[in-house]
């Protein structure tokens, strides 16, 4: 599959993060997940593309929707699946990363997902083994196919990215999604803003070219989409804010703020959401609130990223 381009060719063994990634290559993953959306939407949910394939999740933290809509992504295209916990598995008797990782090398395995509190663990284990590494997240650093499902997201209901201002609330700190979003949208023509407690407020988040608001109103403002992020706690060794109470009346989103926003404006979060913490729950369910379609196209993202480090078009049999 080709962006139209006929020189263009997806080269990616490994999705370690949306850093490494062209304009060019997000548009032919984002139209490669449109092109796959609608298999969800069959009443035999399954293509023979990836037949003969076998897919490891390798979750060192805890996930939902990242770990079963990659499971469900790598079933709908007919690959094996197998999934392997930390807390279940050997490196909980001493065994390093590595060691464990050249031993599902040594099963052959073509794609190994892995989550990971460490930022970096993706890319370590792309240098020691053959498979192809998929970033399910690495600690703060980043987590690439909830990036491109947001992007994916934005473009379904704006019809485009560049010249929208997103507006990012909460723990940007210690938030991997908030990395792979501010690279990924200001790659595509988007300003980012943020805000959040300066506690939460990582030094030199300029440099990723996210503008730094003082205030939530002051990011909201205009906004035509408003990203709420929770509060990373398995990130913090000592707590950063006086209390929930206090970080919801300052920094939560609500009705109100939102009147500051575009009348279309698009309400996202990543999930898992803390109700009446970072977002109410009458924003959180309300009109403008895209966070299910987000989980939707989760699954389409997956699919085209499992599809595309194994070669894509080049090396497909249905
Ligand atoms: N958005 C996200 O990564 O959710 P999970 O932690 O449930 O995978």
């Amino acid at each position: 599959m080709t962006t139209g381009k006929n020189d263009y060719i997806f080269r990616h063994r490994h999705i370690l993060g949306i850093e490494q990634l062209s304009v060019e290559d997000i548009f032919h993953i984002l139209s490669t997940a449109r092109s796959f959306k609608e298999i969800s939407e069959r009443p035999i949910k399954k293509v023979p593309t990836l037949r003969g394939k076998t897919i490891i999740n390798f979750f060192f933290e805890s996930s939902t929707r990242t770990r079963l809509s990659f499971e469900i992504a790598a079933k709908r295209m007919s690959a094996d699946t197998f999934n392997i916990a930390a807390s279940m598995s050997s490196t909980t008797k001493g065994e390093t990363l590595i060691d464990t990782a050249r031993n599902l090398e040594a099963m052959k395995p073509d794609i190994i997902i892995i989550r990971h509190a460490s930022s970096g663990a993706p890319l370590l284990l792309s240098r020691h083994i053959n498979a192809s590494i998929i970033n399910a997240g690495d600690g703060a650093h980043e987590h690439p196919s909830q990036g491109l499902l947001d992007m994916m997201t934005v473009i379904e209901h704006k019809g485009k990215i560049e010249g929208l201002t997103i507006a990012i609330i909460g723990d940007i700190a210690h938030s991997r999604v908030a990395r792979s979003d501010i690279i990924g949208f200001t790659k595509l023509g988007a300003r980012v803003r943020v805000a959040g407690p300066a506690t939460f407020m990582p030094s030199g988040i300029e440099q990723l070219g996210a503008q730094v608001c003082g205030s939530i109103a002051e990011a909201v403002d205009g906004a035509d989409v408003v990203m709420a992020l929770r509060i990373q706690h398995e990130r913090l060794k000592d707590p950063l804010i006086p209390s929930l109470r206090e970080y919801s009346a300052f920094f939560g989103i609500n009705r109100a703020l939102l009147e500051r926003a575009k009348a279309d404006v698009l309400i996202m979060h990543p999930g898992p959401i803390n109700r009446g913490v970072e977002l109410n729950p009458d924003v959180a369910d309300g009109p403008r609130s895209v966070i299910m379609d987000q989980v939707t196209n989760g699954v389409a993202v997956r699919m085209a990223l499992l599809y595309l480090v194994l070669g894509g078009e080049r090396n497909s049999d249905g």
